[in-house]
């Protein structure tokens, strides 16, 4: 009765009356979109433009719509973008059951489906880093940290005693900043056991790929894909059986002798052991928690101490420009949380460095949790995710005048100026206008942390070593995918040990 013909053509009618229904009734159809092809199906072709060329497609965005809210296309589905201090503004005011932070992290880099119901009802892992990484403990951590560089320095970097040597510096210094965190994550001997650290280091770069890989997957494969991509189990896995009696002592000392223990370790894992107790809290789950500690602590700062490196020997006026800051504030005052309060040049560069580029185009990732109004009346749907165009306020001509220069000592000058403003101007600073680090109470908590270690590392290279660009001698690019910023991974410097 039916003929293949009239079949296939009445499939094609329906199909396309579901295709126009769903996207005149979308919910995010009265945020304007910012990109070349609006229609819903041609947008995956924005979508594989902004994989690549994302910054473009914002500023297009922010050209028409500042102020207000747009979205862009990508792989894994619309992103809003809101811009202007009082859409910012806005989004830091907002209460969790409006719009979530934790929700709208995992579910931007795919972690909803991979983690443990301890880590995403509990998050002991924020817990940590809220109790254990306060600038009052962090001041205490610096002989700690130092010591570990010089074993990491001692294990990985060449001795670069007789001439230049080539080092491939993303990957080198991933290994470092591994290798200090873990130092206070999880202390001795972990932090120099190579499985645990070689798995530790590997880990933040192949949840970053994995993630950004079932961001392909259509919505419907995703949970199933997820099933295979998901780098936790087998990292928990893999990391349980080094882990099991380190913690199985540690708690029974702990339920023994809580008040008399007085060589009681003073790292992450104690916490987070004497936690699980009291939130039944396994053993794996401690070690999801060490996994989820190291993807969010050493990705970023490896990254960023990586940029601040291409920066610094891109300048070289401003290598011996922080020689004479830093050399005699160490020589006279040693390591010293005091002598890092006083290389203020330092502070700006780097502040320079996250402002100038960071490691990433927006900041403030949030999930709307419900359908919410924003200040300018734009209804964001519930599900879906936003984003403060911090790229745009970095380069906002208004808050830093020739933004498109890069001026180490910007930040130096903005803080003379503002004497009274306190900490406004530094690196760790987030306000509506510098927001690296985000903004508002869920602004990142290990930020002092982060700080502290770039600028041990920097301070230790720059007295140490003359550097410069390996390969063909030219800075490496950064490399934008997505939103994010990453300092090319493959980038060769060549390091020569300075006479004493
Ligand atoms: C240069 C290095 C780093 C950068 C650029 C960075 C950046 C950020 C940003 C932009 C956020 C989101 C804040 C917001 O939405 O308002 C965040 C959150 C977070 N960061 Fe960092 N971060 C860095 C280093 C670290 C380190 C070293 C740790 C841990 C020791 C850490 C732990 C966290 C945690 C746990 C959150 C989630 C906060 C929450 O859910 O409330 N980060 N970070």
């Amino acid at each position: 009765m039916f003929d293949i013909p009239s079949i296939a053509l009445a499939s094609m009618i329906i199909s396309s009356v579901v295709f126009i229904t769903r996207w005149f009734t979308h919910p995010l159809k009265s945020i304007p979109t910012a990109g070349r092809f609006r229609f819903r199906g041609l947008s995956y072709l924005d979508a594989l433009y902004n994989t690549f060329y994302a910054k473009i497609s914002m500023e297009a965005g922010l050209d028409k719509y500042y102020g207000s809210a747009f979205k862009l296309a990508m792989l894994d589905g619309w992103m809003v973008i809101v811009s202007g201090p009082g859409m910012i503004d806005d989004l830091r005011r907002r209460p969790t059951h409006e719009l979530s932070i934790s929700d709208g992290l995992l579910e931007y880099m795919h972690f909803d489906r991979y983690l443990s119901h301890a880590s995403l009802y509990d998050a002991p892992h924020l817990q940590a880093v809220k109790m254990n990484m306060t600038v009052r403990k962090i001041k205490t951590m610096i002989p700690v940290l130092v010591d570990e560089l010089r074993h990491v320095m001692d294990d990985i970097f060449p001795k670069c005693s007789s001439g230049w040597e080539e080092v491939q510096i993303f990957t080198t210094m991933q290994c470092v900043i591994t290798r200090m965190s873990n130092r206070i994550f999880v202390g001795i001997p972990m932090c120099r056991n190579k499985e645990y650290i070689e798995l530790a280091t590997e880990f933040p770069p192949k949840s970053v790929k994995r993630g950004f890989l079932l961001g392909l997957c259509p919505h419907l494969l995703k949970r199933h894909v997820a099933r295979w991509l998901n780098p936790f189990p087998l990292a928990v896995k893999q990391t349980l059986p080094l882990f099991s009696e380190i913690i199985e002592d540690r708690r029974s000392r702990t339920m023994e002798r809580y008040d008399t223990w007085e060589k009681k370790p003073d790292d992450v894992l104690q916490w987070l052991i004497e936690n699980a107790s009291e939130k039944k809290h396994s053993d794996a789950d401690i070690v999801e928690s060490l996994f989820l500690l190291n993807l969010a602590a050493t990705h970023n700062t490896a990254s960023s101490l990586t940029q601040a490196i291409y920066h610094l020997t891109e300048r070289p006026e401003l290598i011996s420009l922080l020689r004479d800051e830093i050399h005699p504030i160490i020589a006279t005052e040693g390591w010293t949380a005091e002598s890092f309060d006083k290389m203020e040049k330092l502070d700006s560069f780097l502040a320079e460095c996250q402002r100038y580029d960071g490691v990433g185009m927006t900041s403030m990732i949030r999930k709307a949790m419900k359908d919410i109004t924003l200040e300018d009346g734009t209804i964001v749907p519930e599900g879906a995710l936003v984003h403060a165009a911090a790229y745009a306020v970095h380069h906002n001509e208004a808050s830093y005048p020739c933004a498109t220069k890069f001026d180490a000592l910007r930040f130096l000058r903005l803080r003379t100026q503002a004497d009274a403003l306190g900490t406004k101007y530094q690196l760790t600073s987030a306000s509506p206008d510098y927001m690296p680090f985000g903004y508002g109470r869920h602004a990142c908590p290990g930020r002092f942390f982060a700080a502290i270690q770039i600028k041990l590392v920097l301070a230790f290279m720059i007295l140490g070593f003359d550097l410069c660009f390996g390969g063909d001698g030219t800075r490496p690019e950064n490399v934008d995918l997505g939103f994010n910023i990453l300092s090319d991974p493959r980038g060769l410097m060549l390091f020569r040990q300075r006479p004493d």
